[in-house]
């Protein structure tokens, strides 16, 4: 666990500033090949700068990070090459269908078999009724499967996902939720950035809060949970979450929304 080999990402002493605005402070952390890591924070927390950097689109002012082996500034290429990003904001072509999007990328990376690879991908992320319709056409939480879908054509070892949830209505959530926990056992490592604590409890092996430009905790759910006080136990009835009447008022079933037809 703790031999070098055994990290898809190591980050030591990460510092940025915009201007006089200094962001990152020194930031420090590392992820397991294989995990889930999830970096949570408020807005404007550095989160999305992060990211940036460990995908070779920003250079740190001090500190290092290697993804997959590589050092972000010196083999920025290999890191490239190791990676996908799946951005704040969706990189989807509105006026393509689902399946020309994905084939598109798949020229783009040079891939023998773009269609099969299209064709896979759209029963995996369940877009295959969808697939001929125009993106615009899509919901969030679909444009959001068909955006990871695109960046997995490659078969990446280290995925970003930049909020990945951000505006998707509860059950496109858990359906996002769910194509991120196969990626992962599927032995892809997984390092996304999220404002919702329920997202990290769900998904990640390893949870860590940027604020103020410092990892100021690191550590797995329970690890967390034991840095409050333990609560009182009292008695009371277990009430339903707003999320748990709404998915048994909409019904928690998501392959019906993304039919071509159904209203
Ligand atoms: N290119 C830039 N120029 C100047 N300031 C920037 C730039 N990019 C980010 N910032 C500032 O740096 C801080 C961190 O931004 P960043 O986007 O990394 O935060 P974040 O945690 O991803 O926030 P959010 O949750 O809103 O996505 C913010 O105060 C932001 O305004
Ligand atoms: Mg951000």
């Amino acid at each position: 666990m703790t031999t070098r080999q055994a990290q898809a990402i190591q980050v030591h002493g990460l510092e940025k500033s915009y201007g006089g605005l200094r962001v990152l402070r020194g930031v420090d952390f590392t992820v397991a090949r294989g995990g889930i890591f999830a970096l949570l924070g408020s807005n404007g927390a550095g989160k999305t700068t992060v990211v940036k950097i460990l995908s070779t689109l920003l250079k740190p002012d001090a500190g290092t990070a290697r993804v997959n082996g590589f050092d972000v500034a010196a083999q920025a290429a290999d890191v490239r090459e190791s990676i996908s990003l799946t951005g704040q904001f969706a990189a989807v072509d509105e006026i393509l269908s689902g399946r020309e999007n994905l084939v598109l990328v798949a020229r783009l990376r040079h891939l023998g078999n773009p269609g099969e690879v299209a064709d896979d991908l759209l029963e995996r992320f369940s877009l295959t009724d969808a697939a001929a319709r125009r993106v615009s056409t899509y919901s969030g939480g679909m444009r959001r499967r068909l955006d990871i879908a695109m960046s997995l054509i490659g078969d990446p070892p280290v995925i970003f996902l930049d909020e990945p949830t951000t505006g998707l209505d509860p059950q496109a959530r858990i359906e996002v939720w769910q194509v991120v926990k196969e990626l992962a056992a599927q032995g892809t490592t997984v390092l996304l950035t999220t404002q919702y604590l329920d997202e990290a409890e769900q998904l990640a092996d390893r949870i860590a809060i940027l604020h103020e430009g410092r990892i100021i905790v690191n550590g797995t759910l329970s690890e967390l949970k034991r840095l409050l006080p333990p609560a009182e136990i009292e008695y009371v009835e277990k009430q339903p979450t707003l999320e748990d009447v709404f998915l048994a008022l909409v019904g928690a079933d998501g392959k019906d929304r993304n039919a071509g037809t159904n209203a």
